[in-house]
């Protein structure tokens, strides 16, 4: 999958204009415990939408995007108050070590190829300090691709989940959302995790 591409062309149907709904209602129910100042990581931030969600709480957030298209168009949208930087998550060699208290996912994971799913689970292990938290959205059940290719998105069951995370991290909380977009209602599951010290 060329993202790069897809951005060039406004080709994102991705793309929901806004942050992820399960998000927003996480951030409006306060159902985590977020502090001021506190450092956030949303890898594929794409347009920016979820990274601004939460530097508007308050966080210290870096958006993080193979493409620079993408980031381009995010940082015009919502300025340099958040971090955009270009970059692969799951090159290890570019991570921060332990630099994030928390980490957002949606709709990364389900970019990648399932077989970089361990990369993405070190990735992540690494960029959070021990103790850190991730966030996640994930896609169990995407809607077909148009064009019959099996993805992306690619879908991950929850046990996929907690066989992959399983050995860094501590599921605390896995449940379906309150809120999701029409198109994903019944199709995904937030997931809270703490990386293990
Ligand atoms: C399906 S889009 C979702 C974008 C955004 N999260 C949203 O919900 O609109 C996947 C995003 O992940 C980015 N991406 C895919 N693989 C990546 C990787 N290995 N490292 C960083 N970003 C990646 C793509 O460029 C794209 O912006």
């Amino acid at each position: 999958m060329n993202w790069e591409q897809s951005y060039q062309e406004q080709d994102t149907p991705w793309d929901l204009g806004e942050a992820s709904p399960p998000l927003i209602a996480v951030l409006n129910n306060e159902e985590i415990k977020l502090s001021v100042g506190q450092t956030a990581l949303v890898p594929g931030c794409g347009y920016g939408h979820d990274a601004e969600a939460l530097r508007r709480v308050g966080l210290e957030v870096t958006g993080l995007d193979l493409a620079p298209t993408a980031l381009k168009s995010a940082e015009k949208l919502y300025g340099e108050s958040v971090r955009w930087i270009e970059g692969d998550f799951l090159d290890t060699s570019m991570v921060q070590e332990h630099s994030v208290d928390m980490i957002f996912e949606h709709t990364c994971f389900c970019a990648i190829e399932p077989e970089q799913r361990r990369n993405y689970v070190e990735s992540a292990k690494q960029w959070l300090v021990p103790g850190g938290f991730l966030l996640g959205v994930f896609f169990t059940d995407p809607p077909p691709r148009v064009d019959g290719a099996l993805g992306p998105p690619f879908g991950v069951s929850l046990e996929e989940l907690r066989g992959l995370f399983g050995e860094s991290f501590t599921i605390t909380r896995a449940r379906s959302p309150d809120r999701s977009h029409p198109d994903r209602l019944g199709r995904e599951v937030i997931v809270e995790m703490v990386r293990n010290t």
